[in-house]
């Protein structure tokens, strides 16, 4: 089965342009070309406006890691002012847009609906979505997690067909452990995950379950990134604060080697 882990950073609102650009180029710094190349796909998840300048490093220095954006409006182009489509970022180079992370669900109004428009208007585009979904505390302490967050996966692939979904990348972030400290435990982390991953074979085929990245997210760091990646059906993290820094993402990613 052999799928290729996936270390993506998401740097939510940190990073001037300067100051992306020296990170970009830290990372860069410890690249790794072979054994990086062959184990892992790394992805920067920046700010909009940091997208070109690191892409602009890692492409000078021949280091593949990919760059993604954090969101993305589902119209190509139009009048909606503030927004910016997958055309847009797809000419800087984008390999994946993360969509439906839960600061947006609870902040910014995002919904399963519009999860979904922005799921296919990137796949329509040939790039991939970082898919997150995950439980609040009281969902977790009711029992209903498996629920809640299947039928978040259900509804954020809803109308794709079994190539599209296979262009996804799923990632599991507890609410409750976004940058609290608190993870969830391997074995929490790895039965909700096995669970998205069976309602991939429901919706898509076992093929494409069997080859999807699920991710797990919330509070990963150098200290708990081996217990994490031993579980049969986490394939990698969506690092939050632990990709501020370049010492603990790489730590991250030579977790992964
Ligand atoms: P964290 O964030 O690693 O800081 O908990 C993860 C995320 O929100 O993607």
């Amino acid at each position: 089965m052999a799928r290729m882990p996936m270390m993506a950073g998401n740097w939510k609102m940190n990073n001037t342009i300067s100051e992306a650009v020296v990170l970009t180029q830290e990372i860069a710094n410890q690249y790794e070309k072979k054994e990086w190349d062959e184990a892992v796909e790394i992805v920067l998840c920046t700010p909009f406006v940091d997208l070109k300048p690191a892409k602009t490093v890692l492409d000078f220095d021949k280091v593949k890691i990919e760059v993604a954006a954090q969101n993305v409006y589902w119209e190509p182009s139009g009048a909606y002012t503030g927004e910016i489509s997958v055309p847009m970022i797809k000419e800087i180079g984008c390999a994946y847009s993360i969509i439906g992370h839960s600061e947006r669900r609870e902040l910014f109004g995002e919904t399963d609906e519009t999860v979904n428009k922005k799921v296919k208007a990137l796949v329509a585009e040939d790039l991939g979505a970082i898919v997150c979904v995950g439980e609040s505390l009281a969902v977790r302490e009711d029992g209903s997690t498996i629920e809640f967050v299947t039928a978040q996966v259900r509804a954020a692939f809803a109308g794709l067909d079994a190539d599209e979904v296979a262009q996804c990348v799923v990632a599991y972030e507890p609410i409750w452990a976004i940058g609290t400290g608190r993870t969830a435990t391997p074995e929490q982390a790895d039965e909700v995950c096995a669970a998205i991953r069976a309602t991939v074979a429901e919706i898509a085929d076992e093929a494409t379950a069997e080859d999807m990245r699920v991710l797990y997210g919330g509070s990963m760091n150098p200290g708990n990134v081996d217990a994490l990646l031993a579980m049969e059906n986490i394939d990698g993290g969506l690092i939050g604060g632990a990709s501020l820094k370049a010492e603990s993402f790489v730590q991250l990613i030579k977790a992964c080697l």
